[in-house]
């Protein structure tokens, strides 16, 4: 059996509390394990190919039960020996670590029965993370944005991580504003800059990093007299209807020059067609955090495409089915109603909205390890190749477990044919950039109020930028001490 620690966040930030909160229970793990060997209780034949991984989910919600077990499979499905025991230190309890930690090795022995004795409201089969049902309630959230934040009696901004967005750090959008000014400005006196100045932000939210960017564009433009924001067409792009009207009413200040538009992020080429090679300035912040992700697990020279089961999580099901009248055979059926027609369709008004929020909180992943056949393609994302894979992972530590962002892959090939000759793209988001970084800690996903966010693979997007003739660059966000954000800026290959 082999323990691994999958984390070294900076014990400071966590304080002594936690930290020996932390360490007593890793101790607690290995000592409950180490017991159940030698009682007997763990197999012998069980015990070679059994890891157990300890994780400090900095997530405090997550899709995550204090402890799972993840069972390995043949590409049809059938168990193979390596199996894994995850505990989240972050999460678990001492109280109940053992108990919780015997159940574990139990549920691996031969004749341990369906591996459901939890009770847990299933909510379909294993799919890979791209498939799963976390991404239609993301979706639902966007969709019904207002409705949710009536409910919860706060913006979406304050449900982040951080409390704010740094997307609408006021030093960060001037110095947008004026490296993009003076852009502009090198290109007019070589007689380069178009007649017509495309912007075009991404995932709006609620307009606030719009609005600031252009009110100092404008600002900047006037001092120096240069009158380009009198060319200046800004286009906001979301998918979601209520970020689109409150970002236009955030800019109403600026409508001879703005226009909103409803595009999909995963392929802003397709509702900017007549936008193709004018844009000269993209932005998008957060947005690449909220799309699918598949997880590729490489262990003892093996690759393993991770699945996920959906389900409701027992503790939660009882209230949630006598708080609604449901029975808890009529869950499944429930969820697949709230996805296809909004909360409105299980009840009317606040008391829908009220349900579908009961349902998220209880909304959890089980895990497995699928391994990945020689010829599968797949998780391949569009645009790339199986050597771009191999490139990551000659890049990547022996034993990991990394994202392949292939939503944001996607996302940022049908973005660059957008980009004017001279234009640039710059994106704020949580970027491994080294794929030596998914060996330090937890990357997501993590479970935000209503949505998700997870971590964002840059080495894959660097490929990806490169086959569009692009190199990607890497800054750190210097406006936040301590902050995660990173941006990403793109340069033309010569
Ligand atoms: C986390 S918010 C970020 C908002 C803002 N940029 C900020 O950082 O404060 C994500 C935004 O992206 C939008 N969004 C998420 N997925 C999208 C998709 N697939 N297509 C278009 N917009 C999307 C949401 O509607 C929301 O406005």
């Amino acid at each position: 059996m082999i323990v691994h620690i999958n984390h070294i966040a900076p014990s400071k930030a966590k304080g002594a509390q936690v930290r020996q909160a932390e360490s007593d229970l890793g101790a607690l793990v290995t000592g409950c394990m180490m017991s159940m060997v030698e009682d007997g209780i763990l197999d012998p034949q069980l015990a070679p190919s059994l890891r157990v991984h300890l994780d400090w989910i900095h997530y405090r919600s997550n899709f995550r039960d204090p402890v799972i077990v993840r069972r390995t499979t043949d590409s049809r499905g059938r168990t193979l020996a390596l199996a894994e025991i995850a505990v989240d230190l972050r999460q678990a309890d001492a109280a109940t670590i053992q108990g919780e930690l015997l159940h574990a090795v139990r549920s691996l022995c031969p004749g341990a029965g369906n591996g459901n004795e939890e009770g847990h409201v299933r909510l379909g089969a294993f799919t890979p993370y791209r498939d799963c049902l976390m991404w239609a309630f993301n979706r639902l959230f966007w969709q019904h944005l207002a409705e949710w934040e009536a409910a919860s009696g706060k913006g979406f901004e304050k449900a982040l991580p951080t409390g704010s967005s740094d997307a609408n750090h006021p030093a960060a959008v001037a110095d947008s504003a004026k490296k993009f000014l003076a852009h502009l400005m090198e290109l007019e006196t070589k007689h380069q800059a178009p007649s017509e100045i495309v912007g075009l932000e991404i995932g709006v939210g609620t307009g606030a990093r719009a609005a600031a960017w252009l009110d100092r564009f404008k600002e900047y433009d006037a001092a120096a007299q240069t009158g380009f924001y009198d060319r200046t067409q800004f286009i906001l792009g979301d998918y979601s209807p209520t970020s689109l009207e409150r970002a236009l009413a955030a800019v109403a200040h600026h409508a001879p020059h703005v226009k909103g538009v409803a595009l999909d992020a995963l392929n802003p080429l397709k509702a900017l067609t007549q936008y193709r090679f004018k844009v000269m300035y993209v932005h998008s912040t957060n947005t690449y955090d909220n799309l699918p992700f598949d997880d590729i697990v490489r262990r003892d020279g093996r690759l393993y495409l991770m699945e996920v089961r959906a389900y409701l999580t027992e503790s939660l099901v009882g209230p949630l089915c006598r708080d609604f009248g449901f029975a808890p055979e009529d869950l499944p059926g429930v969820v697949e109603r709230l996805l296809k027609d909004g909360p409105a369709a299980l009840f009317p008004g606040a008391r829908g909205v009220e349900c579908w929020r009961r349902i998220w909180e209880a909304f959890k992943l089980e895990e497995r390890l699928r391994a990945l056949d020689d010829y599968e393609e797949d998780h391949v994302p569009p645009g790339l190749n199986r050597t771009h894979l191999e490139d990551l992972l000659a890049e990547a530590p022996d034993d990991v477990r990394f994202h392949i962002s292939r939503g944001a892959g996607e996302s940022f090939a049908n973005t660059l044919p957008l980009l004017h000759p001279r234009g640039f793209l710059e994106v704020q988001d949580i970027f491994v950039s080294d794929m030596n970084d998914y060996r330090k800690g937890f990357r997501g996903p993590g479970k935000l109020d209503g949505s998700l966010v997870t971590w964002v693979n840059g080495a894959l997007l660097r490929a990806v930028g490169a086959r569009a003739g692009y190199d990607v660059h890497f800054a750190a966000f210097p406006y936040r001490p301590g902050t995660h954000t990173t941006v990403l800026y793109t340069t033309q290959r010569d």
